[in-house]
């Protein structure tokens, strides 16, 4: 069976900083139109699932009115969260362009748009960056749905 800490998040897990104290994340924690914080799972009872690099998140925060109707239904409260992993050979898409909205990829400059669903905005990515499920659940950001789709680089570069 897959370790707990590699496995990808889970309904019911919390978000918590990559580095630092793993405490659950609200939504008041990652700052509305401020640079995303990258984030990973954190099962109930407390295994952080930072075990498979794959695994890491970016979090991003919109007032939900800013947002298209996929990515809304899947925040919490205006919150995203996003595969860090490119989808076209699978580097860590970490770079922000806050004024584009726009999640790039350092490797080969994939765009991918923050406030719609992670769709490619440009550059060799052929899928859209996998969002995950939100939700709020006692003040706190909680998973309330997997992936809608796949995570991981296309191609081997
Ligand atoms: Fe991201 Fe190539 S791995 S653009």
């Amino acid at each position: 069976a897959q370790a707990a800490e590699d496995m990808r998040p889970q309904v019911g897990d919390f978000l918590v900083r990559t580095r630092g104290e793993p405490n659950p994340l609200g939504p008041d924690d990652v700052g509305i139109g401020k640079k995303p914080i990258q984030a990973y799972a954190m099962a109930p009872d407390g295994t952080v699932r930072s075990g498979d690099y794959e695994n890491g998140l970016l979090l991003i925060h919109y007032d939900e009115g800013d947002l298209a109707d996929d990515a809304k239904k899947m925040s919490a409260n205006g919150v995203l969260a996003y595969s860090i992993i490119c989808t076209h050979a699978g580097c860590e898409a970490t770079n922000w362009i806050s004024e584009e909205n726009t999640i790039e990829c350092p490797c080969h400059g994939s765009h991918f748009d923050a406030k719609n669903n992670g769709a490619v905005l440009f550059g060799p990515a052929s899928r859209k960056l996998p969002q995950l499920g939100l939700e709020v659940k006692d003040g706190k950001i909680v998973v309330a749905a997997e992936f809608d789709s796949r995570v991981g680089g296309d191609e081997t570069m």
